[in-house]
């Protein structure tokens, strides 16, 4: 499992310098099988690192553009019909009649194991729904989907006329949640020139690379009760969690902290965590992923303090002491 792991990571690496968090975030994902939203400015290899991720894990891989006039038809297949004549009863006698059916052939989201929805808050609300809604209980009108992760782009919203930001709910269907920065504006000059140097003696082909069979994909998501997470962890989870509501006035005005997101989908990414790191069992410092999930979900200025906030854990205890 671990070879399949830094196989994609290989991939990443290869072809993006930089952004190790939004490739932590992705790999998190890809072995939780949760859903990834990645915010950022234009140009910051946002729906690169969604196709490369895709393409290394060699999953079935579906890649939608969204645009305003999005219909929910156009990512789930297509609706055919079939008309059938048929003996109608009026009135005592028999006449003659014609039923017509509609039936989807399922397709796009469907059918993919991963799926890169590229640029999503500027679909329209009402595809959008449907569309949240299914990604979270993978399942659509009595058809199981056979997906595994989907990766959304999004610029920021504020500053984009055509696009609205996903409303708290559907924020929510994304366990992991990335802020992508270019290098530039970090002021990562080295990496800048990397990617520079790369550009002088190449041209990226992204139909070059070849992904590698795996089973991992394809073992039941049960898997990940083999990894165990002691009660030490549980309980600082739970400090954390209690920190951010007591000490931080989080609450349901200001937050998204969710029981779904922090009590079931946190263990995954947890658990994640010790797998990418070649571990059965998660230790406390894994707790440092929370800050992919908190991103969106907490005030910036307390999202900015999380990796701060989980390592004074100790603090109340150690100053006691
Ligand atoms: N860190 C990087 N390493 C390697 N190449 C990069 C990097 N950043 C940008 N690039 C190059 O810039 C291109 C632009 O990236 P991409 O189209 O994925 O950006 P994006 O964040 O999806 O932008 P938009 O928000 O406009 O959709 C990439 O295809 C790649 O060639
Ligand atoms: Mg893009």
């Amino acid at each position: 499992m671990l070879k399949t792991v830094s196989k994609i990571k290989t991939i990443l690496d290869e072809y993006v310098v930089g952004h190790n968090d939004i490739k932590e975030g992705i790999m998190l994902a890809l072995i939780a099988r949760e859903h990834v939203y990645i915010e950022g400015a234009p140009g910051t290899a946002k729906t690169m690192l969604a196709e490369l991720a895709a393409k290394a894990a060699n999953l079935k891989f579906y890649f939608y553009q969204f645009h305003r006039d999005t219909r929910l038809s156009e990512l789930i297949g297509e609706y055919i019909i079939s008309r059938e004549e048929t003996n109608i009863e009026i009135d005592g006698g028999n006449s003659k009649g014609e039923l017509i059916r509609q039936k989807l052939l399922p397709g796009g989201i469907m059918t993919a194991q991963m799926v890169v929805l590229d640029d999503i808050t500027r679909a329209p609300g009402e595809a959008l729904n449907i569309l949240l809604r299914l990604l979270n209980e993978r399942e659509y009108q009595g058809i199981k989907l056979p997906l595994l992760t989907a990766i959304a782009t999004s610029n920021p919203t504020q500053d984009d006329y055509f696009n609205e930001p996903l409303d708290l709910a559907n924020l929510d269907r994304f366990a992991i949640q990335l802020k992508s920065k270019g290098l530039l504006t970090q002021g990562n000059w080295d990496e800048a020139m990397s990617v520079l140097d790369y550009y002088v003696d190449h041209v990226f082909d992204k139909d070059s690379i070849e992904g590698f069979e795996t089973d991992l994909f394809e073992q039941p998501i049960d898997y990940m009760l083999n990894v165990k997470m002691p009660t030490k962890v549980r309980k600082r989870l739970m400090r954390f969690l209690g920190k951010l509501i007591e000490d931080y006035h989080l609450n349901e005005t200001n937050s998204l902290l969710t029981d779904r997101t922090f009590l079931v989908k946190a263990v995954r990414v947890l658990k994640a965590k010790a797998i990418l790191e070649g571990r059965e069992e998660v230790i406390p410092s894994d707790l440092s992923v929370l800050k992919y999930m908190t991103t969106f979900r907490v005030p910036e200025e307390v999202a900015d303090k999380i990796e701060e906030i989980l390592e004074n854990l100790d603090e109340k205890k150690s100053r006691r002491a």
